[in-house]
């Protein structure tokens, strides 16, 4: 494969290679997100016999959702399923201010994937959605998005391609037909929420009259990695309070101090 391509004017890598391994057992989401995931590794997994019937795998894939849900996670899982490295893009910084520049990095970046078989993830993609507003920049986006969209028809090779974004109301229906398939990642429900919890509190004792339904109840909304912080947070308590035994209060207060963090982030502290 080619050497890591980088930026033509300040010289920073434009992508990075990432080896991971978490198994699919540790991604909670809805049932079908889940089921569109498998089938895109069987998929992978069966191109030849899919050739055989002029039939290709689905290779261009769309994640959106929340923040939080599981985007860049699932492609590091798909990455570790299939043992194959992730190349890792984040789409914001190829987006140089000159337009030559983009459309060069672009390249660049197209070749590196076509020189290999990778699974290949241009995350925060939303950068097309994000500068809507603002006309100056529109038609700049809108050129890059055509130029991305140009290089992502003509693309040859294997590499899985995924694009995660969190802005997929903006998103041009010329957009949406290029993919193959979209994931959408919702909030959590109250049984993923749960199982959520039981995960990541599996490391440490627990009282025996923990209330996780009630801790359930009280995290209504927040995302996976909202509540990976919040047990996360409530572990740290109980082990600076040299318990080491996580107890009801613990939660509570970790999802507390959450609603407060989500209150200064969202301005409403009260102080204008
Ligand atoms: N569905 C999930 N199941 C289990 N853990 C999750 C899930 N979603 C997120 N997490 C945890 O939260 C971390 C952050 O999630 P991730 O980076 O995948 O969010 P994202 O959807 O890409 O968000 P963003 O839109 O902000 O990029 C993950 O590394 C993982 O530890
Ligand atoms: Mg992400």
């Amino acid at each position: 494969t080619l050497p890591i391509p980088r930026d033509t004017e300040k010289g920073f890598p434009l992508l990075e290679i990432q080896h991971f391994d978490i198994s699919m057992d540790s991604l909670l989401i809805s049932s079908e997100a889940k089921q569109q995931l498998e089938q895109i590794i069987r998929e992978f997994k069966d191109a030849d016999i899919f050739a055989t019937y002029n039939l290709q795998n689905k290779r261009k894939i769309l994640f959106c959702g929340k923040p939080g849900t599981g985007k860049t996670f699932s492609a590091q899982i798909i990455s570790s399923v299939l043992q194959i490295p992730l190349v890792y893009i984040r789409f914001d910084s190829i987006i140089s201010s000159y337009l030559g520049e983009t459309a060069s990095n672009l390249r660049k970046v197209f070749d590196f994937v076509e020189s290999g078989t990778w699974i290949a993830l241009f995350d925060e993609f939303d950068i097309i959605g994000k500068n809507r507003d603002d006309s100056h920049e529109h038609g700049e986006i809108k050129r890059v998005v055509n130029n991305f969209l140009q290089m992502l028809d003509n693309i040859k090779g294997d590499s899985i391609i995924l694009a995660a974004t969190n802005h997929q109301y903006m998103l041009d229906p010329a957009i949406w037909r290029r993919f193959d398939d979209i994931i959408y990642y919702e909030l959590p429900d109250e049984n993923i929420r749960k199982a959520l919890f039981e995960l990541y509190l599996r490391p440490i004792k627990k009282d025996p009259g923990i209330d996780l339904p009630k801790a359930v109840i009280m995290t209504q909304g927040l995302s996976p990695a909202d509540i990976k912080m919040i047990t996360e947070e409530a572990m740290k308590l109980s082990i600076l309070d040299s318990r080491h035994c996580l107890g009801q209060g613990d939660i509570e207060k970790a999802i507390n101090k959450f609603s407060r963090r989500e209150k200064v982030k969202n301005n409403q502290m009260g102080d204008k």
